[in-house]
């Protein structure tokens, strides 16, 4: 027989469990290392700045992402910081933030980080290191 002290025992703990698994359902849901995009950016926004990124460079995620597990470099860590290009990326972010937020029109309410008066394209023409005479 299970005593009534038992019974609620046990459906504090289902109460627990049940609850956890859905803080941990919503905790994995959008992104979670963002440094200098909104946190609140949409997957859509994400996904089209991220592949942006990969013609203005003429490169793959893998440029700037480290992989997951060094024996399948295929699949990629987003959220780990491990490739130092990821962050030099970021210095670039901020860079053309800056330049359009200090040198052409903008309106605050959209937002500065989506504008692309001057984009990563402007400089970079398909080539990682645009610095280098060709
Ligand atoms: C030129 C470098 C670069 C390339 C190429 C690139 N990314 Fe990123 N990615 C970044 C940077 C930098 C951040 C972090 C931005 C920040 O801190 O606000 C980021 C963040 C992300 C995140 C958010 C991770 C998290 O949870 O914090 C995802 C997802 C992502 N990238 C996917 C991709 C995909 C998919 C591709 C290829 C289509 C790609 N990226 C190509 C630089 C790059
Ligand atoms: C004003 C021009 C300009 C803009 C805008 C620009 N870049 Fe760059 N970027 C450069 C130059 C020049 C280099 C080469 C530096 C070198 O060779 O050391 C470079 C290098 C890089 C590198 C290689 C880092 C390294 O170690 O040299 C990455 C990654 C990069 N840029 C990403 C971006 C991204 C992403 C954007 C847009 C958010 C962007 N850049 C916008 C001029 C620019």
């Amino acid at each position: 027989m299970i005593t009534r002290q038992q019974f609620m025992t046990m459906t504090v703990i289902f109460f627990l469990v049940v609850s956890g698994i859905a803080a941990t359902r919503m905790g994995g849901d959008g992104p979670k290392n963002l440094k200098i995009l909104p946190k609140d950016i949409s997957e859509q926004r994400l996904d089209s700045i991220m592949s942006s990124y990969n013609k203005a460079l003429g490169v793959d995620c893998a440029f700037c992402h480290a992989p997951k597990d060094k024996q399948k470099p295929e699949e990629l860590d987003y959220v780990s910081d491990a490739n130092h290009m990821k962050d030099e990326a970021r210095k670039m972010m901020r860079l053309t933030i800056q330049l359009n937020k200090d040198y052409f029109y903008y309106d605050t309410l959209q937002r500065p980080e989506y504008l692309r008066v001057v984009s990563c394209y402007t400089c970079h023409r398909g080539d990682p290191f645009p610095a280098d005479l060709k």
